[in-house]
């Protein structure tokens, strides 16, 4: 790291993902500064460079994750680029914030997953909702007891997407899967995140959207990939799990960020987590139905960050803290919260639904060390 202990940045990948949820965390974060960014497309490299005020650009990643001007890296490519660029900034002592799925597989995400830690680099994957202020409250309400013994744990994620091409998202070879690696994936990481491991799954995929057209009419190769996913879970602690996620349930709209409903029902109450409203958390107990609190204010924003949770969509906002758990792990010299083990691990849940549903079977799922 510089002298300055200024956290000097790279990005590889400028598409949405970084204009929408890293860029506007970097912005907030003093502690970090955007030097290069890098993507294939060379016009759009030089259009964020200059846009986002970045020194240098580049389209090749070889060149951003050997650059010595550069600590850590944010990788914001398509699914099947994330282990080789990881790989290669991993192998250059980068710190590195990579977007989910951590790999197409297991395998490969298990690769990237032991490479950062023996490398002793500062690793995190981006998975997003774990910031949601309703999410840590919910997090905290487990831990200290408060719902009695979790019993079930129950998501729902549904999109009203359109039905022309995805882009590179709607094939095998540079996705992996669809709905499944792309949204549910955080699902499976958040409740593993509150009630501890999955000790066995079953799950199915289906695909009804064909996608072959572009929003501009023309035709293209039609999609390979589901767009309904999901699984019923047992956890190691005892209690069971439903997922179910789309993105092709028609009048869920809402202004793109569509449905989402996570809850857990403990032995002594429940608590649900909407994405539309996370400032508040629905809480409920035996004789007393779910109603709405407000989330507590230390769970609102990070500690130390100076993030105002009264400034944007409370929906879109907590996606900033993100980079601010990032930086403040590589500036206190600690692990990132979720890392490559947490990535490693829905990878390895997600690929157990898509073996499960070729199997027509559960699927029990092993324990990786650490
Ligand atoms: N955590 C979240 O909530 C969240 C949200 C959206 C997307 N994502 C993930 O972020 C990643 C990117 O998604 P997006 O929506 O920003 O996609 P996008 O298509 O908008 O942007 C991807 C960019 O990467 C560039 N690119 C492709 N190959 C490259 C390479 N080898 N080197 C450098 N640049 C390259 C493309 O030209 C494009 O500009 C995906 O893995 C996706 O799953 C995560």
């Amino acid at each position: 790291m510089a002298s300055s202990e200024i956290v000097r940045i790279g990005c590889l990948g400028l598409g949405k993902v970084v204009e929408y949820h890293h860029l506007p965390g970097l912005r907030l974060d003093p502690r970090a500064r955007l030097v290069g960014v890098c993507d294939v497309d060379p016009v759009l490299a030089a259009q964020r460079a200059e846009q986002w005020g970045a020194d240098w650009h580049t389209t090749d990643f070889r060149q951003l994750c050997a650059a010595s001007d550069i600590d850590a890296v944010i990788i914001a490519t398509p699914n099947d680029t994330h282990r080789p660029l990881a790989m290669a900034a991993i192998q250059h002592g980068k710190h590195v914030l990579c977007e989910k799925p951590l790999g197409l597989s297991a395998a490969e995400a298990g690769e990237v997953y032991r490479s950062a830690r023996d490398a002793n680099v500062v690793h995190m994957t981006a998975f997003t909702y774990r910031f949601a202020p309703s999410m840590r409250y919910l997090k905290h309400l487990i831990a200290s007891g408060d719902l009695g013994s979790p019993r079930h744990f129950r998501s729902q994620r549904f999109l009203d997407l359109p039905e022309t091409s995805w882009g590179w998202r709607q094939y095998l070879a540079t996705a992996g899967a669809g709905d499944l690696f792309d949204m549910t994936i955080h699902r499976i990481d958040f409740a593993m995140d509150l009630l501890g491991p999955l000790q066995r799954v079953t799950g199915a995929i289906a695909q009804f959207a064909q996608r072959d057209r572009t929003s501009d009419g023309s035709s293209c190769p039609p999609s390979q990939v589901d767009d309904w996913s999901c699984l019923i879970g047992h956890f190691a602690q005892g209690a069971v799990g439903v997922w179910e996620g789309t993105t092709v349930a028609k009048g869920y709209g809402n202004d793109g960020y569509g449905h989402e409903w996570a809850e857990v029902n403990g032995a002594e109450g429940s608590a649900v987590y909407r994405l539309r409203d996370p400032h508040h958390i629905l809480l409920g107990r035996t004789g007393q139905d779910l109603h709405s609190v407000p989330v507590p204010r230390e769970f609102l924003t990070p500690s130390g960050s100076p993030r105002s949770s009264n400034s944007g969509d409370p929906a879109t906002i907590f996606r900033y803290d993100l980079v601010w758990e990032f930086v403040s792990a590589i500036v206190e010299q600690r692990d990132a919260v979720p890392d490559f083990y947490d990535g490693l691990q829905a990878q390895i849940v997600a690929d157990a639904v898509l073996q499960s549903h070729q199997e027509q079977r559960w699927v029990e799922l092993g324990v990786v060390p650490r």
